[in-house]
């Protein structure tokens, strides 16, 4: 094509190309149904941030950090018993995103009922059982941080997101 072709003509190129390739034979790829995207995940790449060491973290005292940027808080809870997804010696280090899913509000940990409470609207969330909502206004569990444990080094890390942070199309932005 020269760049003396008019506007028009190129538009009646274009749209001849582009209904030639409707009407031609779709390849097995073309013809399988997309599936709905998952905007609880992302296709970037999580960084791997150190949250803390098993030997200086406290029973049932929370650990404030960021993941997987500055703007979205977390707590890693050493909860003193084995719980589902716990990493570290005694499989009992799980971490949270402290943003309440509802309207995200800062949520606090409380010690007593190991939960995470939100002050806004009285959601509950329950460390134990993968932050799991108990009551209140948010309908979704908090996002639970995954972690690894080096045993060599006793150190934490937070490696990946599951559940979307709150007022996030993706978690990694
Ligand atoms: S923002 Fe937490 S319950 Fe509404």
């Amino acid at each position: 094509m020269t760049e003396n072709v008019s506007r028009r003509t190129f538009l009646k190129i274009s749209g001849i190309g582009a209904a030639a390739g409707a009407v031609g034979p779709l390849t097995h790829a073309e013809a399988a149904t997309p599936a709905a995207p998952d905007t609880s995940r992302t296709l970037l790449p999580y960084p791997r941030r150190t949250v803390g060491s098993v030997g200086k973290m406290a029973v049932n005292q929370a650990v404030p950090f960021s993941y997987p940027d500055a703007a979205s808080p977390c707590a890693a809870i050493k909860m003193g018993t084995p719980v589902p997804g716990g990493v570290g010696p005694d499989k009992d280090i799980v971490a949270y995103s402290t943003q309440c899913t509802h309207m995200g509000c800062p949520v606090t940990y409380d010690q007593a009922t190991r939960t995470f409470k939100c002050p806004c609207h009285f959601s509950m969330f329950d460390a134990e059982k993968s932050g799991q909502m108990i009551c209140g206004q948010a309908t979704e569990n908090l996002p639970r941080v995954q972690l690894a444990y080096d045993a060599q080094t006793g150190s934490i890390s937070a490696v990946g997101v599951e559940g979307l942070i709150y007022g996030r199309q993706a978690n990694i932005l």
